[in-house]
């Protein structure tokens, strides 16, 4: 086993202790694997997994998720983030049956040309729903290959990212190139993993630069801090007699952008003009909630929740083209940023506790 390469005691190891029940592996369409990579990006699996099965369920194929509306796609996808990766997911199935007869396109380089596909999961859907051999660099790849090369540098940056590339595509097998790239990831996730590693039960620790120099720690280099940015802004929780709520569509770009919320004066407006047009409801008439705090990668946000009830039933709203008055049992089929439902459901038990 010593004497093997690194791919072969890397897939003996997965062969005994890697994931081979995710969902998208039964059956590994082409379609699943390139939904479960997208919904894959950014986020863990025990997270992906509950969303992916909802989404097959209610999209099976291409055809029905191009078929279907963005709002749909976004209802599905709510709570998961990153909601660019939803809208881009739909735009590419269009492409797909427009294009490619509806079938997800064979090649690696027409892969990476699909809205949402860069060419490390262009490859990742490529090897594992073509049992075709390609360098799959996620952040769990990045991990493993930095320590094992002793790769210095943040693999966000494109010098180390390509010293990356390299060593990735020196230690790619010709053979079994699905099993290979969930094996290398799952090494990532479950042995090499950030702050606690495995280092002795791991298969390929003996060419392991860094934990030669026992220097597991120091790789890969983290990203260079950024600048988180605060924000605080109020959202209005405007109730009809109906037990209906005011909810609208944030414009196309920007957070949440395409998303159902509830109004919010985040984009330079004011309190008062985000109120403008709402019948019968005036700043004086509304009550603060407790705060909600969110963060995003980029900014960590302060919600001022404001509570108001509307008695005159509502006329003409402006604030943006699309509005609506929304029951309970309507929001479920809305795409909605994660705490605009948790405050619908604070506001729902708040209600039924009356
Ligand atoms: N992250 C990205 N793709 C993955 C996969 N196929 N399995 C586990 N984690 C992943």
């Amino acid at each position: 086993m010593q004497d093997l390469p690194f791919s072969a005691r890397l897939l003996t190891w997965w062969d005994k202790h890697g994931r081979k029940d995710l969902p998208w592996q039964h059956p590994r369409t082409a379609y699943r694997v390139w939904l479960a990579e997208i919904m894959l990006q950014q986020t863990q699996v025990t997270t992906v997994s509950p969303y992916f099965k909802r989404f097959v369920k209610r999209f099976p194929d291409i055809q029905t998720l191009a078929a279907a509306s963005t709002d749909e796609v976004l209802a599905l996808w709510s709570g998961l983030g990153y909601y660019a990766r939803a809208r881009n997911l739909h735009k590419a199935a269009g492409i797909c049956v427009a294009d490619f007869n509806g079938l997800v396109p064979e090649f690696p380089e027409a892969l990476a040309m699909l809205p949402g596909i860069g060419q490390s999961t262009a490859n990742a859907i490529f090897s594992q729903a073509y049992g075709q051999p390609a360098v799959v660099l996620d952040g769990n790849v990045k991990r493993v290959l930095s320590r094992r090369g002793a790769v210095a540098g943040w693999p966000g940056k494109a010098s180390v990212h390509k010293k990356l590339w390299g060593i990735a595509e020196d230690v790619l097998p010709t053979q079994r190139a699905a099993d290979y790239t969930q094996a290398i990831m799952d090494l990532g996730a479950t042995l090499c993993t950030r702050s606690n590693p495995a280092c002795n039960d791991c298969p390929v620790n003996r060419d392991c630069q860094a934990h030669l120099h026992n220097r597991v720690k120091d790789f890969p280099a983290p990203r260079p801090k950024i600048k988180i940015a605060e924000k605080s802004f109020h959202m209005l929780i405007l109730r009809d007699g109906d037990g209906r709520i005011l909810l609208e569509r944030r414009p196309p770009s920007g957070i949440w952008g395409g998303l159902w919320s509830l109004p919010a004066d985040d984009n330079g407006q004011s309190l008062n003009q985000c109120l403008d047009g709402h019948a019968g409801v005036d700043a004086a008439d509304l009550n603060p909630l407790p705060s909600l705090q969110h963060q995003l990668t980029h900014m960590r946000m302060t919600i001022l929740p404001l509570y108001g009830e509307v008695t005159s039933p509502p006329k003409g709203v402006k604030c943006s083209a699309e509005q609506g008055w929304f029951g309970h049992e309507e929001w479920p089929a809305l795409g909605l940023p994660k705490p605009v439902r948790q405050l619908l459901e604070q506001h729902t038990r708040m209600v039924s506790n009356d």
